[in-house]
């Protein structure tokens, strides 16, 4: 049985401070032994959050990181930094990441390595745009995305890896996915780590859904077989996301 994981992406959301505060408020909410519960927060807030979670069941996340060591990239974060701060988690390839921001299959596959390589676990975005849907070319454009960023991955790292399918046209636009079209691109991509490696990591690797989660939507979208959580925007920034992490309760 696969166990579930909700995180919130709160994007380029708070400030250090206000994300102290918002953790203060979360905390007792989001209390829920069933599930792995992750704030993915803004670089600058990762060592003020790190220390408020202490004592709680919240892990923290980074939204980004660079795909090397240290040296001349200003800007940018190494691997080890965010180990040294305490991260345990890291987006990589978020659809804003790619649009806004160049990146592209191999840099995730780049990023994938290089998290994995330093014990922190990736949270693999992918997700098709609205033009791609309607062409009806969903299910491709998501099996190449999976199979370029898990390219010399080891089956026991993929294992331990995390799959959010977040369709581009269902993020901040209130717009969810049904249940049904969820269900049915996790499964794909879950089919898809079969093919790459076998039954036993397609059973391990846990794949969530992203876009527009709200209370309402998250206890049938984490119901179904092939959903094993969420990625959360603008809903992990309200006390709503208590009632998102207890969806089972
Ligand atoms: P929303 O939940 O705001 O649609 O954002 C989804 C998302 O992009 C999470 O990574």
């Amino acid at each position: 049985m696969r166990r579930k994981i909700i995180a919130g992406n709160w994007k380029m959301n708070k400030t250090p401070s206000e994300a102290v505060e918002l953790i203060n408020t979360l905390k007792p909410l989001v209390a829920n032994e069933d599930v792995d519960v992750v704030f993915c927060v803004p670089a600058i807030s990762i060592i003020p959050a790190v220390e408020a979670v202490k004592g709680s069941n919240i892990e923290i996340g980074a939204e980004n990181m660079y795909f090397e060591e240290s040296g001349a990239y200003t800007g940018e974060i190494a691997p080890n930094m965010l180990v040294d701060a305490g991260v345990k988690y890291v987006i990589i390839g978020h659809s804003e990441r790619r649009e806004y921001f160049a990146e592209t299959d191999e840099t995730v596959n780049k990023k994938v390595l290089k998290a994995f390589e330093h014990g922190i676990t990736p949270i693999i975005c992918c997700g098709e745009s609205l033009t791609q849907r309607e062409q009806g070319i969903t299910i491709d454009w998501i099996r190449q995305q999976i199979k370029i960023a898990f390219l010399n991955v080891t089956a026991e790292q993929a294992k331990t890896a995390v799959i959010a399918y977040e369709p581009i046209w269902a993020i901040g636009t209130g717009k969810v996915a049904t249940t049904e079209q969820a269900e049915e691109v996790c499964k794909a991509i879950r089919d898809c780590i079969c093919e790459i490696y076998d039954e036993a990591t397609a059973e391990a690797i846990r794949i969530q859904y992203g876009g527009s989660v709200s209370a309402d939507s998250a206890p049938e979208l984490f119901a179904q077989p092939d959903i094993d959580g969420g990625l959360v925007g603008g809903a992990s920034l309200k006390p709503d996301f208590g009632k998102i992490v207890n969806y089972n309760k």
